[in-house]
């Protein structure tokens, strides 16, 4: 249902253009500096850039109302709340009979007739914005572990990163509107962006995510491996379309001996010369970095005229969609990517033994 985690979880409520949105997390134990600067500078990365994202202007003010004395956790479930301030849900009543192509208003209104079709409900990217402050919070968590999280975008639309890339770029990404590791690949997304919005259209693209130091052995035998635990989370990321783990669709073309990774031993431990397995194995981590990219479709909300259907009706109509839509997910979601890794890497090693709560 809403609550994703075994040892931590996160339970997701609220909807778009209701009061407000908000989670509950629990399993975070006492003593945890919840950092609220870095909790707002992590929801700053998900707000849309002017130009490339949506002109709904949210100031998303964290706000936690339990789980927390003095700044420090104390071990009560975390309950966090946002305001929405900026709605305009007037585009939107249409939608539950004429369902919005590639938008979730279709299977919404078709099982639930009650669904609370303003600015897509629950299904909408807005709903990504207290998972960004919860995972912070998981994130905060890991780094007392040493671990380190960071994604970064990979492509949107044909602009694509070619470079090998590791945790400074995606440190360096903070610095670039489009979440890109320089500037002029910045520079290449963001024209692209412009270039598909003035038509009316959108556009996707890749985040590749990276966590450093983890322990070996993270994950567990068969249906929660790491690998497929990984894959739940981001799948449940709107817009999310595919998902792959190192060389990952590659591997499948390669022959054993290019991608086998050999091991060695430097100073007293084993790593392996190469990372084309994407630091996990037989769903654990291999102690190696873990690298794996999440492929976003366009932003299903355009402003062209598409084919939809009157459900009312029963007949085929024209559709053009106002309101204000990001032209692509991409630059924000790498936050979210790097927010629901964090929560998923601390559940998992909490489960695994490797923290205590
Ligand atoms: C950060 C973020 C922002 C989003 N913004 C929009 C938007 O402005 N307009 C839109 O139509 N979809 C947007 N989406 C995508 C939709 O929520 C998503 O495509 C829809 O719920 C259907 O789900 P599905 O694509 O996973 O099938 C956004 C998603 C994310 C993660």
């Amino acid at each position: 249902m809403n609550t994703i985690g075994t040892d931590i979880r996160i339970t997701l409520w609220g909807s778009s253009h209701g009061s407000h949105i908000g989670c509950v997390l629990e399993g975070i134990g006492g003593g945890l500096d919840l950092d609220m600067e870095r909790i707002t500078a992590e929801m700053s990365l998900r707000r849309p850039t002017s130009g490339i994202g949506t002109a709904r202007r949210e100031d998303d003010e964290v706000l936690i109302v339990s789980g927390v004395t003095e700044g420090v956790s104390n071990g009560d479930p975390i309950s966090i709340m946002i305001a929405n301030k900026d709605t305009s849900s007037k585009d939107y009543e249409q939608f539950r009979h004429r369902p919005r192509p590639g938008h979730a208003d279709f299977t919404a209104v078709i099982r639930n007739p009650h669904h609370d079709i303003r600015g897509g409900g629950m299904f909408s990217g807005r709903m990504t914005a207290p998972l960004v402050a919860a995972g912070t919070v998981c994130r905060l968590a890991l780094e007392e572990e040493g671990v380190d999280v960071g994604g970064f975008t990979r492509s949107i639309g044909d602009v694509v990163d070619t470079q090998e890339r590791g945790a400074k770029d995606c440190w360096n990404s903070r610095g670039f509107a489009t979440r890109a590791c320089a500037s002029d690949i910045d520079a290449g997304m963001f024209e692209t962006i412009l270039e598909a919005s003035s038509q009316g259209d959108s556009l996707g693209g890749v985040v590749e995510c990276h966590v450093e130091n983890l322990p070996i052995g993270v994950g567990e035998p068969w249906f929660d491996s790491l690998d497929g635990e990984l894959a739940k989370s981001m799948f449940s990321i709107p817009a999310m379309r595919a998902f792959e783990i190192g060389d990952g669709v590659l591997s499948s073309k390669a022959r054993g001996s290019e991608m086998n990774d050999p091991f060695t031993i430097s100073g007293n431990e084993v790593f392996t010369k190469t990372n084309h397995h994407g630091g996990i194995l037989g769903g654990r981590s291999s102690g190696m970095p873990l690298v794996f990219r999440c492929f976003f479709k366009p932003t299903p909300s355009i402003s062209m005229d598409q084919s939809t259907v009157d459900l009312e009706s029963m007949e085929d109509v024209s559709l053009r969609i106002e309101g204000r839509h990001d032209p692509c997910i991409v630059p924000r979601a790498v936050a979210v990517v790097e927010a629901m890794t964090s929560h998923c890497i601390l559940d998992m090693m909490s489960r695994g033994g490797f923290i205590g709560n």
